[in-house]
Formats: structure tokens, C-alpha cells, sequence
């Protein structure tokens, strides 16, 4: 039974509005004084021609209030309807017991493809910490949208392509050689880089002779890509490893590489509908209408742009894709870009324009500030990671030292721990890295809420639970269950809140939430020592708090041990 759909259906007969735009209006109070449901009156004082409270009274009366309701008040314009306990008890568990994993997963994108760019480094650079939001963030929102039926894409747009690679075969020329890159691999492509930028300060020519080298990378000269190659295989190596630390995996790696051959038909596209102007010797596609700079397409050297390459994906995508959203995971800094190029997209005719989405995000700080690759302020991300997993596994020690697969849950911790702090605000805030914050298992934390999954396990073991087939669901109507039955209740308008604002805290927070509930409740109440009915109707809300915190989690990309 879904109470909001019921209520809404009651409402309709009274109030003889059609009960699809009731339900958008009911709301759900913030304390359990306003009932369960809630219905504002504001919107049929017109209709009505009465003031909202007066109507609130009348209708009042004149619903009839059928079995699973217990009261129906007036509060203000409010009409606050309150749920009978045991009937919203067991509407719940039931609906969290049968379906299992599957709670929560709905219809709603099914034939729908959404395609996902995110995670996107830039070859040759390491993986750091600034790309470790696009790519948790990225990861869940994939699993968010799978979750809602949705077909999902998940494409690493790789920056491996650009006058970077220009620069750094001059510095590996001038500054490296194959034995170093061959021992340290992304570190010692990065050390050159940023030699060659230091370098270049005092002697600009190296930056034409970087930009020499990408035009020959561009007229596929052999030795020009026969080192990119190089580079690119040694990157996506590091890579992998990182992302198979993430638990996070790709449909496609077409990066901008991949583009190279198919630039020259969308730049003729765009002279033939007249968008492409002359301006200082290179082509540009005018936006002032727009009131933004122009989109830079073809460089004075020749050379394509980023912008180019993200038209020319967008393009192939549709085709290849048939996608009803795109959706690009970057920092803020490049609102710009992709508002330029979007524009272009529209100017091309594509109505489908406004399927392209930027969902920008904050930046990631130390202490020392702002991270950025190029002056070398870098902390790499499988560094992080293992640091992450080596402070856990110090925690572990100190608290429960006789835990079997320490290494492993230490990992699923830590790297939960990571992943967590990224997915816990809104996105666009900026993430602070604190490992006393991040690992505190008392805080709002990932590892708060797997020790709360873990507990719920060690409960279900040591009573050697199953399932209860029988459940006296009266035994549920204390305070603390009902909170803990009302969060798992909301747990699927979560999930769909959570892709309309294209924020997976909303599924985080939630979780948070639900796993202080399950806590109180576990304070409040004794579970294995209880009467037999209670006992039982108790162990089948463990189950269901198990199911939906692990569940949540998994949305998230993080794993849930049962012991730690
Ligand atoms: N490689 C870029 C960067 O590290 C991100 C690419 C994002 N995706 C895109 N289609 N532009 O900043």
C-alpha cells in the first residue's frame, strides 16, 4: 500500500482535485505531532473561495476515514493525517522483507538511457584527489539511476588527447628517460611536467615546440604516437588500480583520443550552418547573444580544443547512445566550458541540447589548500587510499584486535570511510580531508554507518535469526521502531529524490539517519531477550534495517562487512 497514493485518492473524493496533483502536494511533517501525512490547503482557496483553514476544517469532516488511518486532524491550513501504527508497521516490513535488495528499484527510467561521463583524468597526470569526486560522485549517481530502471552508460571521457602531450615529449626528451618512466611510472611523467612548465617560465620557446610536437601527434606521425601510446598505457595502468580499489567500472574508456577521426566532419557541420568565424587566425564559434566568450573550435596552429572534442562526443553519443540525458561530472571551475559548448550544440538545431547536463562540484582541500597537479601540490589517490585503510586498520586494532579478515574489512572501511565524506554534503560544497572526521565511528560517518549494518548482523547471529514468518506487528508501535520503520519507509522516494537533484547525499544522509534510528531503537529496547512476539517482530525489523543499510551503501559504492 502506498499511503501517500491512498490519502491522496480519499482527498479526491472531497475535494474533487485529480489525485496525481494531490499527491505532489502532500507532504511529509517534520515531527510526529503533524501525523504521518500532511495537506495543504493554500491552493483550493481559490476554488474554494473560503480561507485555507476553513477549509482544512471541512474537509475534515467530510472524509471518511478508512481502516488503515487513525485520525485525521486540523492543524492551521493543514490537514494532518495519522497512520494506524501496526498498519504502517506492516506495510513497510512487508514491502522491505519480500523484495529484499530489490527495495526501492521502480520503473520509472525503464526504456531510458542516461549516459554518465564522469571520473575523466588526464593521462600522464596522476590520479588526484580532485578526481576522486567525479568519480565517487559519478559511480553513484549511476547506481542511483540504475536502481530507478534506467539504462545507464558509464563513459571515461580520458583526457588523452591535447597540447599536454606535446609538452610532454619535449620534457621526456630533454628531462627523462625509458628506465624512469618504466620504474615510476604516472609519478615520473608528472615530475618532468611539471619540469617542463618551471622550465618554460624562463624559456617560452619550449611551448612552441611542445605545440610542434601535438601537431605532429595530430598528422599521426610515427614517433609522436608511439610515445603517446606509451604514456597512455602506463596511465591507464595506475589507473585501474585505483578504480579497482573504487570498486568502480567503466562501459567505455573512449576518451578524447577517441574523437580524432571524427572532428573534421562536425567542424565542416558547423561552417556549413554558418557558425564558424575568423577571429585572431583561429575559428571560433560566436556567443555573444549568448553573453558569453566565444567557443574556441579550431586553434591558430590547427589544433583542435577540448571544446571541439566534447561537441564531437556529444554528438556521437546521441547517435550511438540514443540517450534521454548526458550528464558530465566535473569541478565548478569548467561552469564555462560547458555552458559554451552546450550553447553551440543549440545553435547547431539539436533540440536535444537540454539533455546535455553539467553537474559541477566542489573542490577537495588539505590543509595546504587547494590540490592542483601542475605545481606538483598532489596527493595521489591510491595513496590516499591506502593511507585511508592503513588509519583504519590502526582503529581496528586498537578496538577489536581479534577480528578475523582484518586487511580485508580494514580496506572496505577505509576506502567506505573515503568515499563517504565525498557523498555527504551537496555537491557543489568543497570536501575537506580530515581523518579524525572521516573515521570517526561515532560521527556521521561511512564507518558509523557499517558498524551499524555490522551490529545488526552480529544481532541476527548470535540469535541464529531467520526470518520470522509470523509477525505480530502491534509489538512495533513504540516510539523507536516507528522512527526506524518511517526512514525505511521513505527509503525509495529517496533514491528518486536523489536523481531529480542529481545529489546522492540526499540517499547518504538518509542512511545516516536511518542508522541512528536503528541505534536508539537498539537502546531503547532488548531484542534476543524479549517475549517471544516481541522478540520476533523485532528480529524482522533487524532484517529490514540490515538489508536497506547495506543496500544504501552499495548505491554508494561502498561495500557493508557483517563484522568489524
Ligand atoms: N579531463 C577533464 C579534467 O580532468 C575532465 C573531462 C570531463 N568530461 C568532459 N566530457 N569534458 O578536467
Amino acid at each position: 500500500m502506498d499511503f501517500k497514493v491512498e490519502i491522496a485518492y480519499l482527498l479526491e473524493k472531497v475535494t474533487q482535485q485529480p489525485q496525481q496533483e494531490i499527491i505532489g502536494t502532500i507532504e511529509v511533517p517534520p515531527n510526529k505531532e503533524m501525523g504521518d501525512f500532511a495537506y495543504p490547503c493554500f491552493r483550493l482557496a481559490k476554488q474554494f473561495r473560503k480561507a485555507p483553514p476553513l477549509i482544512a476544517q471541512e474537509l475534515s469532516e467530510k472524509i471518511e476515514k478508512p481502516n488503515f488511518i487513525d485520525s485525521v486532524k486540523v492543524q492551521g491550513a493543514y490537514l494532518n493525517f495519522f497512520v494506524k501504527k501496526q498498519v504502517y508497521a506492516q506495510e513497510v516490513l512487508q514491502e522491505v522483507l519480500s523484495k529484499k535488495e530489490n527495495y526501492g528499484k521502480s520503473t520509472v527510467g525503464e526504456g531510458k538511457t542516461i549516459v554518465i561521463d564522469y571520473s575523466s583524468p588526464n593521462i600522464a597526470k596522476p590520479f588526484h584527489v580532485g578526481h576522486l569526486r567525479s568519480t565517487v560522485i559519478g559511480n553513484a549517481l549511476y547506481h542511483i539511476f540504475e536502481k530507478l530502471g534506467y539504462r545507464c552508460e558509464g563513459i571515461n571521457h580520458l583526457g588523452d588527447w591535447g597540447t599536454q602531450f606535446g609538452k610532454l615529449i619535449v620534457a621526456y626528451q630533454k628531462w627523462g628517460s625509458k628506465e624512469a618512466v618504466e620504474k615510476d611510472g604516472i609519478q615520473e611523467l608528472m615530475r618532468i611536467y611539471v619540469k617542463f612548465h618551471d622550465e618554460a617560465e624562463k624559456a617560452p620557446q619550449l611551448e612552441d615546440e611542445a605545440r610542434g610536437w601535438f601537431v605532429k601527434m595530430q598528422n599521426g606521425q610515427e614517433e609522436a604516437l608511439a610515445l603517446w601510446k606509451w604514456f597512455y598505457d602506463i596511465s591507464i595502468t595506475e589507473f585501474d588500480r585505483v578504480y579497482d580499489m573504487l570498486g568502480v567500472h567503466f562501459d567505455a574508456y573512449t576518451g578524447e583520443s577517441f574523437y580524432n577521426d571524427k572532428m573534421d566532419a562536425v567542424v565542416k557541420e558547423l561552417k556549413e550552418k554558418n557558425l564558424l568565424k575568423e577571429s585572431e587566425g583561429a575559428m571560433i564559434v560566436d556567443l555573444e547573444e549568448e553573453k558569453m566568450p566565444p567557443c574556441l573550435i579550431i586553434r591558430k596552429d590547427g589544433g583542435t580544443l577540448y571544446a571541439t572534442r566534447d561537441i564531437t562526443a556529444a554528438l556521437y553519443r546521441k547517435k550511438t547512445y540514443h540517450f534521454d540525458k548526458c550528464i558530465y561530472l566535473t569541478a565548478l571551475d569548467q561552469n564555462l566550458h560547458f555552458a559554451q559548448w552546450f550553447a553551440v550544440i543549440k545553435k547547431m538545431g539539436y533540440d536535444w541540447w537540454k539533455d546535455l547536463i553539467h553537474v559541477p562540484f566542489g573542490l577537495v582541500s588539505l590543509d595546504s589548500g587547494k590540490l592542483s597537479t601542475r605545481h606538483g601540490n598532489v596527493v595521489l589517490m591510491e595513496e590516499l587510499l591506502n593511507q585511508a585503510i592503513a588509519e583504519t586498520k590502526k582503529i581496528i586494532e586498537e578496538k577489536n584486535p581479534d577480528l578475523p579478515n582484518k586487511e580485508e574489512v580494514a580496506k572496505k572501511v577505509g576506502i567506505g570511510a573515503v568515499i563517504f565524506n565525498d557523498l555527504y554534503n551537496s555537491r557543489v560544497k568543497d570536501v575537506v580531508f580530515s581523518w579524525e572526521r572521516m573515521l570517526n565511528f561515532d560521527g556521521e560517518t561511512g564507518p558509523y554507518v557499517q558498524y551499524t549494518h555490522a551490529r545488526a548482523c552480529s544481532i541476527l547471529r548470535r540469535g541464529q535469526c531467520t526470518l520470522p514468518k509470523n509477525i505480530d506487528y502491534t509489538k512495533l508501535t513504540d516510539e523507536a521502531s516507528i522512527e526506524v520503520l518511517k526512514l525505511l519507509g521513505q527509503f525509495p522516494e529517496k533514491i528518486q529524490e536523489a536523481a531529480d537533484k542529481l545529489e546522492p547525499f540526499i540517499v547518504t544522509r538518509h542512511i545516516v539517519n536511518l542508522a541512528q534510528a536503528f541505534n536508539k531503537f537498539y537502546h531503547d529496547n532488548s531484542i534476543l531477550n524479549s517475549e517471544e512476539n516481541t522478540k520476533q517482530a523485532r528480529i524482522a525489523l533487524v532484517i529490514a534495517v540490515k538489508t536497506v543499510l547495506s543496500e544504501g551503501l552499495a548505491m554508494l559504492g561502498i561495500q557493508a562487512p557483517e563484522q568489524m
